[in-house]
């Protein structure tokens, strides 16, 4: 694992920004977030970037912050929900480090992501549009080194879970 970050990756609402958070202190780690690396390259936020441009452009902006992050070595690194989503980019992530799946149950997932954040992608979808999304995104997730199941779980213990699963990868390697 070259550059030895550790990259969450999952869907909007897996805890993903909360986790990193705090996985990072207990690491003794910097914490990086590709939303943020975005805001602060383009100067606007999320939401004004999906209306002013539409989402192909936000997901270019992403493909650049993956290549951006490409300097970093031994962070936390938070993805954005949709930007695994994409050929190759499991691939680029991958090379970043050990990828950590955090996965959870849909109706958890979107009950989370409603409370916390503006949302672009969450905006105008039905239940079952949303649902497809989850399902079309799901095979790129899978792709992680590492899958760590959050449902029913607070931050705390699912840190406590990705502690332990980066140590027993960490093992079963030497
Ligand atoms: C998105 C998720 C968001 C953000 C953008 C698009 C998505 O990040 O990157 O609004 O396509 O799922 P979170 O997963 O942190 O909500």
């Amino acid at each position: 694992m070259p550059a030895g970050n550790v990259v969450l990756v999952g869907f909007m609402g897996a805890g993903k920004s909360a986790c990193g958070r705090l996985l990072a202190r207990r690491l003794g780690r910097c914490f990086v977030e590709t939303d943020d690396v975005i805001v602060a390259r383009d100067g606007r936020p999320i939401p004004e970037i999906f209306r002013e441009d539409g989402e192909e452009a936000f997901r270019r902006l992403e493909a650049e912050a993956v290549e951006a992050l490409r300097l970093k070595s031994g962070d936390v690194i938070a993805t954005g929900g949709g930007l695994p989503c994409r050929a190759g980019r499991m691939e680029a992530l991958r090379e970043l480090g050990t990828v950590v799946w955090l996965r959870g149950d849909l109706a958890e997932l979107l009950a989370r992501a409603a409370r916390t954040g503006a949302r672009p992608m969450l905006n105008g979808r039905t239940p079952e549009e949303l649902e497809s999304l989850y399902r079309a995104r799901e095979p790129y997730y899978a792709r992680a080194h590492l899958t760590v199941d959050t449902v029913g779980l607070g931050v705390d213990q699912v840190v406590g879970r990705i502690l332990a699963a980066l140590r027993e990868a960490h093992a079963a390697r030497v």
